[in-house]
Parts: structure tokens; C-alpha cells; sequence
């Protein structure tokens, strides 16, 4: 496997990182997930915004450019003849002796990207299962960053219970998956907890806002409670790799019917078709 490492594309054994890395010491670090699909990046734009957003929030410079990732990314795609599969993107803050405050002068930041295949996912045909599990994660979930260790505990629960995800709630609040964003039908509306810094504002979420507006699907974006999940007429959760997954049990009730419903049948094939253009 050949991966793009601060500048040049090499063999991964040709990698080498320090433990001073920040990513490693601290999970100092933010990352991307960018879907590929036919052989090409899908919503590049959106992503390398979010990326630029991630490394602004945490102050991590010079942030690299763009346009030579995607280069990169686009050379490993076909040298590892990808059609459908992802890129993992992810910048650290760098290598400096430990202290917990940004080290002065500041490091330079190290750049990772890869692809691999991904296949795309089955549960959305058969519909997915979820379990409920407090989302324990920092306050500010809206950054991307690689400290992931509430949602792969959330994760994990789900995995142990033999369900495709975990949704995550802060009390009474229904936040988002353990990497997805969750979206119910309540009477033909469709809510989504607003993107507040409580959820990551998913690539895939935005995509099916806009879709569904275009549908002329009344949308709320609105915290609900675990109460109206348990209510809801429909439950789907989104996300680059889960594109648009209907669930339809949660922690082994079914929802409603326990059949995916149709709101949620159009979201997915309306998404299936942008992905397909
Ligand atoms: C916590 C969390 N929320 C939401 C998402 C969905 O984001 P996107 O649609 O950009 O993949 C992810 C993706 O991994 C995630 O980890």
C-alpha cells in the first residue's frame, strides 16, 4: 500500500512518525473521510471546507492545501485502482517535546492521506439496527478531530449487541450517531438537531437537507427528545460511509413498522441518484 506523507507519495513501511507526534500523545490531530465513487472524489469542496474549518477551530498551521492533497489523493486512486472506497485525510499538529499548551515555535504539521476500498453499504437495503447509548463525548464535537474515544466506546456497545451503529444522547437530547448524523419523520416533518457544536455537521447530513428541500420535504432542524425517537414514524442516520442507512430498530424495538418507511426511501434513492451523477 502507498500512502501520501507531507508531501510525497511512498510505501507505508517508508513511514516513519515520532512519538512526540501530537496526534499520538494528545490526539492533537483532525481528519476527513471523503467517499469515492466511479474512481473519483465525491463532495471534495465540502470536505476540504470542513477540513480548513477543523484546523482553524484548533489553531493548527500552515494547513495544507487542497488542491495538492486532492492531487495526491487522485494519484493513489488510481495507483491502487480504486472504484468505490474512501480517503482517510489527517493533519496533526506535529512533532515538539511534550506540554500540554501548543509547543513554541510552533511545528510543522504532519499530513497523512490513503485510500482504500469501501464497499457500499448493505444496510441500506435491509435497514439498519441501532442501540441507545449517553453520548459522553467533549463539548465540541463540531471540530473533526481524531479524538474519537467516546464513539468508539459508543461504537463498540453497538457492535457488542450485534447493531450497525449507536445513537448517542445527552440526557433527554438525542445528539447524533457514534459516526453519523440521525434524522427521524414525525407526521410527514423531518427533524435533525441543528449543526450547534453538540454534533458533527456531517458532509452527508448537509447533502440531505438540501435534498430533501428540493424534494419539498418540510425539514425542522431542531434537538428532539429520546422520547420522539422512540415515536417516530421513520429513523435514518447519514454519513459518508453510511450514505443515507434506514434504521428501523432500536435496541431490539422496531420503529413503527419496523419497515423502512417512505420519506426515507426517497431521501435514499434521491441521494442514491446524486451519487450516481
Ligand atoms: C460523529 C459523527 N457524526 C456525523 C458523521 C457524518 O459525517 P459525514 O456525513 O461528513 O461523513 C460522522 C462521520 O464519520 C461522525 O463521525
Amino acid at each position: 500500500m502507498r500512502v501520501y506523507w507531507n508531501g510525497s507519495i511512498k510505501p507505508l513501511e517508508d513511514v516513519r512518525i515520532s512519538p512526540l507526534d501530537r496526534g499520538y500523545l494528545f490526539g492533537d490531530g483532525v481528519y476527513e473521510v471523503i467517499r469515492i465513487y466511479g474512481g473519483r472524489l465525491f463532495a471534495a469542496e465540502r470536505h476540504w471546507a470542513r477540513l480548513a474549518r477543523s484546523l482553524r477551530e484548533l489553531s493548527i498551521a500552515p494547513e495544507p492545501e487542497a488542491e495538492g492533497l486532492e492531487q495526491a489523493i487522485m494519484t493513489l486512486i488510481h495507483e491502487e485502482g480504486i472504484h468505490d472506497g474512501i480517503a482517510y485525510v489527517q493533519v496533526t499538529r506535529g512533532e515538539a517535546p511534550r506540554t500540554h499548551a501548543f509547543p513554541n515555535p510552533a511545528p510543522w504539521p504532519n499530513v497523512l492521506a490513503y485510500v482504500q476500498p469501501y464497499p457500499r453499504p448493505e444496510a441500506i437495503m435491509r435497514g439498519g439496527r441501532a442501540v441507545l447509548v449517553p453520548d459522553i463525548r467533549w463539548h465540541r464535537v463540531d471540530i473533526k478531530t481524531v479524538n474519537l474515544l467516546g464513539n468508539v466506546l459508543a461504537k463498540q456497545r453497538a457492535q457488542e449487541a450485534g447493531a450497525d451503529e449507536a445513537i448517542l444522547h445527552r440526557g433527554e437530547i438525542v445528539t447524533e450517531g457514534s459516526a453519523s448524523n440521525v434524522f427521524i419523520v414525525r407526521g410527514g416533518i423531518v427533524f435533525t438537531h441543528p449543526a450547534t457544536t453538540a454534533i458533527l455537521n456531517g458532509i452527508t447530513r448537509q447533502l440531505v437537507l438540501e435534498l430533501l428541500q428540493a424534494q419539498g420535504v418540510p425539514v425542522v432542524e431542531r434537538p428532539f427528545t429520546v422520547e420522539a425517537l422512540w415515536a417516530a414514524d421513520e429513523v435514518w442516520i447519514t454519513s459518508t460511509t453510511a450514505e443515507v442507512t434506514p434504521i428501523v430498530e432500536i435496541d431490539r424495538v422496531p420503529i413503527a413498522s419496523g419497515r423502512i418507511g417512505p420519506v426515507t426511501s426517497l431521501v435514499r434513492d434521491a441521494f442514491m441518484a446524486a451519487v450516481a451523477r
